[in-house]
């Protein structure tokens, strides 16, 4: 016998019982990234393989061992993307976007692949929703952006969070730093793991983010940008600082948070959920000034976040569970009229479920039962029927002509 075929290592159904949370979700950030004048943008699931090792940079975990790429029939090497930025930066630029006026507000949601180690939280395919702000260099967007991506946290009842809150600097006051860093780590190169040391030139930065013990306490006295920010970044971090402390949202500075994804300059921030597990980031981002300039569109600053859907449906407190149906019918005898019947309420917009499979009177009433049901309309012979209210148990009898006019109008 053949054996069964399993969803791939790191991957998932979302079967109908888990779908609840998700449009729970979805409503909710339509709702608030709506009212704040931000328009849904959907990019392909894949690109070129280059738009990612040079967006997101190619000494990063992401491009080095993590992208499904492959190559299609025409030979064009194709990667599904790991990550949003980077697309909606060569939407930005294909569809000229810099000419709209400016900045011009995108959310997004949808599945990005990445091949990691599975574990909970961690997927291989995972589902984000995001939002990105382009063309402005105000902090006024790095506040109004981690300010929205507080509140919908908080509008899903997400609780334990922590925001952690940095400034990588510019570019050129990085270069100096990452310098002093460098020497930094050689000094104590015998203490980090091979990882760490074997990307001391490449990207010295990302020893914040190691796991290794010997690591962690090197870099615990290590350098951090954070105490060097000067003139307009220190100048913009303190902006930010001081719109988010108006707003009465509450963060802790962290000089060893670096993320993992090369076009970050100034601010970077990441929501963790104390109450996860080792993977407790809910969402994090930052400004990306140089990202869309670097894929070949006109020099412009932009900022945005991504949060992933499964991390905060672990996260939630009580998950929205489905919701029942208005209506259930019953066939006495009758099948054809009970059919008739559930067309006639769909039509009138409630929804309405029977019987498919053929169940005794007895097992259909048990069927409206578990379908959360509002009401049963059991369906008599000589055209007449009961309505009965599921919670409380009254029943009254009414024609069956009359069924769907009563139900609406219980339902209004
Ligand atoms: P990221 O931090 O790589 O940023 O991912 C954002 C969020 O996606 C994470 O906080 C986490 O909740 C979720 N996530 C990432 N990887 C996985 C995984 N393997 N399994 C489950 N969830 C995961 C970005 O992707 C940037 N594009 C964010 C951004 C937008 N920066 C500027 N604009």
């Amino acid at each position: 016998m053949a054996g069964k075929h399993q969803a791939p290592k790191g991957t998932f159904d979302v079967l109908p019982a888990d779908e609840a949370a998700r449009s729970a979700m979805t409503h909710a950030t339509a709702a608030r990234l709506g009212a704040a004048g931000f328009g849904r943008i959907d990019t392909p699931i894949f690109e070129d393989t280059g738009l990612f090792e040079r967006g997101v940079g190619e000494s990063t975990d992401i491009v080095r061992k993590e992208m499904f790429t492959f190559e299609d029939q025409g030979g064009r090497s194709i990667t599904l993307r790991p990550e949003g930025t980077a697309p909606i930066c060569r939407s930005y630029i294909e569809h000229g976007m810099h000419k709209l006026p400016q900045p011009v507000k995108l959310w997004y949601q949808g599945p990005y692949f990445r091949y990691e180690r599975p574990q909970e939280g961690r997927f291989r395919q995972f589902n984000q929703i995001g939002a990105e702000t382009i063309g402005s260099a105000s902090a006024l967007v790095d506040a109004e952006l981690i300010i929205l991506l507080d509140g919908l946290l908080g509008d899903l009842g997400i609780p334990d969070l922590e925001l952690k809150l940095s400034s990588l600097g510019s570019s050129a006051s990085r270069a100096a730093y990452r310098d002093e860093l460098r020497e930094y780590l050689r000094s104590h190169e015998a203490d980090l793991s091979d990882e760490v040391r074997a990307r001391i030139d490449s990207n010295p930065m990302r020893a914040f983010d190691s796991d290794d013990e010997g690591t962690r306490v090197v870099m615990a006295g290590a350098p951090q940008m954070l105490d060097r920010l000067e003139g307009e970044d220190a100048e913009h971090f303190a902006e930010v600082r001081e719109l988010l402390d108006g707003a009465g949202v509450a963060y802790t500075l962290d000089g060893s948070l670096v993320r993992g994804l090369d076009y970050y300059n100034r601010t970077v921030f990441e929501f963790a959920c104390n109450r996860l597990g080792a993977q407790s980031g809910v969402g994090g981002g930052g400004r990306y000034d140089g990202l869309v300039e670097l894929l070949g569109g006109p020099a412009t600053p932009a900022v945005g976040w991504a949060a992933g859907i499964e991390r905060i449906i672990l996260a939630m407190e009580a998950p929205p569970e489905p919701g029942g149906i208005d209506v259930f019918v019953v066939a006495a005898e009758d099948r054809t009229s009970a059919f008739a019947l559930v067309g006639e309420l769909r039509d009138a917009g409630l929804s309405a479920d029977l019987d498919l499979a053929g169940r005794s009177f007895k097992g259909q009433m048990k069927q409206a039962d578990r379908s959360g049901a509002k009401h049963a309309v059991i369906v008599e012979e000589g055209g007449s029927a009961r309505i009965r209210d599921m919670a409380g148990g009254d029943e009254r009898g009414v024609d069956l002509g009359s069924v769907a006019a009563e139900l609406t109008a219980s339902a209004d």
